[in-house]
């Protein structure tokens, strides 16, 4: 799949992918946001948005962005809800009370349309169910938000987003056994 900057071809088309977060509380989710920033640009994502501003998070991922490579960014937003509304492409609310991945509509699986995956992580508001275009479950049991944005990214783009190239200062030189990285 060829890239143009964070543009993804997919099925002849150019898609932009964002994720945004919601319900990220400050004593106990720093680790498991920070993942989900560093699955979103590892799986091709562009952008992580947060509805709160925690500047250890985004730090945490603009260092991995710096050493690693790409042009991820981590931005916050107060009207989670307009964010939303305004989207220019499709928002799609990954929550176990959805429908499956498996019988979701074909346009939730392709690239015709820009991306916003919305994931929660204490209860999220019901207001999302009704804002979403799209409320998709990983299958319908209760796991995580790291899973189910990995699961979906990986569906959506039918696993060549793990051949992306980041061109950063570090790089993995694969080993069948063993461990080296250049830079
Ligand atoms: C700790 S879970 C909360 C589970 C919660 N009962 C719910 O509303 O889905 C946090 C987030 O993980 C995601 N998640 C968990 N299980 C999922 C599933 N089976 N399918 C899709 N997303 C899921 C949702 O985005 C959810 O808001």
């Amino acid at each position: 799949m060829p890239l143009l900057q964070d543009y993804w071809l997919l099925e002849g088309c150019w898609m932009r992918i964002e994720v945004l977060r919601l319900g990220h509380r400050f004593a106990r989710d720093k680790r498991i946001s920070t993942h989900l920033g560093l699955v979103s640009r590892a799986f091709g994502a562009e952008k992580l948005v947060m509805d709160v501003h925690d500047p250890h998070v985004e730090g945490s991922i603009l260092q991995i962005v710096s050493e690693w490579g790409g042009s991820f960014s981590v931005n916050s937003t107060i009207d989670w809800r307009r964010y939303i509304r305004d989207f220019d492409g499709d928002s799609i609310h990954l929550t176990m009370y959805g429908i499956n991945i498996n019988k979701a509509p074909e346009s939730v699986l392709s690239g015709d349309r820009d991306k916003l995956v919305v994931l929660g992580g204490k209860k999220v508001p019901s207001e999302v169910y009704q804002l979403a275009d799209y409320n998709i479950a990983i299958g319908n049991q209760p796991h995580s938000e790291v899973a189910a944005l990995a699961v979906y990214l990986d569906r959506l783009y039918k696993g060549v987003e793990l051949d992306k190239e980041f061109s950063g200062r570090k790089r993995v030189i694969p080993q069948e056994r063993g461990k080296e990285v250049e830079g």
